[in-house]
């Protein structure tokens, strides 16, 4: 964790918002009978046109601009052609954006037209989770309040927490110190400085917590095939409190 000078800021809060619009765009294209193929090229082309490019394209040689993880898929999932969403569905939409060597990172999940009021609910309580968490982050704190608070709250409602990935620092890389679980003690971690940049990312899982990797290396389901949900953004921790970027 580091604290970011004002002049990285200006470009942090850029990328974030970029992120944040890239998202809102995402949300207007779910709908039955899109692929997440589709999803991907017509938010990458949003992403390029915007003056900005695509961060997770090719990172750890990933295949494409965005993660798009239906229904029992937890996060990463690789766009297809043959996946092609339907009624009923849920879709969490993970992506990062790069601008002027800072990058920003969130990701929501979507209904597609009319679900189920569980997959409602999972999709609002995974959401909730991550305000519940952010209430715990603040200078001088341990990262290990917001975690306790994340976990605490999704399983007060019936659900599970993922432990096999996490949220983490942000900034000139995706992926920076510290490793944010969402579960744990109230003492695990270090203790959060000022203008740090963080993504805080909750994955819920409606059933069992455990999950499989998928035969492409990338893609995370849940064990019993019960539904997933993911809710981030990237925030900034000052002395006055927390600001959340990419919203
Ligand atoms: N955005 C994801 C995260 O929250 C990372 C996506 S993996 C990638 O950490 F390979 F697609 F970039
Ligand atoms: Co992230």
């Amino acid at each position: 964790m580091r604290s970011m000078t004002p002049a990285e800021l200006v470009l942090m809060r850029k990328a974030c918002a970029l992120t944040r619009d890239a998202l809102n765009y995402a949300e207007t294209l779910v709908k039955p009978g899109i692929s997440t193929y589709e999803l991907d090229k017509s938010i990458e082309k949003f992403i390029i046109d915007s003056g900005a490019s695509p961060a997770c394209l090719g990172y750890e040689g990933y295949p494409a601009s965005i993660c798009a993880s239906v229904n029992e898929m937890v996060v990463h999932g690789i766009p297809s052609k043959d996946v092609i969403l339907k009624e009923g569905d849920i879709i969490s939409v993970d992506l990062c954006v790069a601008y002027k060597g800072y990058i920003g990172d969130a990701a929501r999940t979507f209904p597609v037209g009319k679900i189920s009021p569980e997959k409602a609910r999972l999709i609002e309580v995974t959401k909730q989770s991550f305000f519940e968490g952010i209430k715990h982050l603040a200078v001088g704190h341990r990262i290990g309040e917001l975690s306790h608070a994340i976990q605490e709250y999704a399983e007060k409602n019936g659900y599970s927490v993922v432990r096999e990935l996490a949220g983490h620092g942000i900034g000139k890389k995706m992926h920076e110190p510290p490793t944010i679980c969402n579960y744990g003690k109230v003492t695990d971690g270090p203790m959060v400085i000022e203008d740090a940049t963080l993504a805080i990312e909750p994955m819920i899982n409606m059933g069992r917590k455990e999950v499989w990797l998928v035969e492409d290396g990338w893609g995370v389901i849940t064990r019993d095939g019960k539904p997933s949900a993911h809710y981030e953004n990237t925030v900034l921790v000052t002395k006055n409190g927390v600001e959340i970027l990419t919203l």
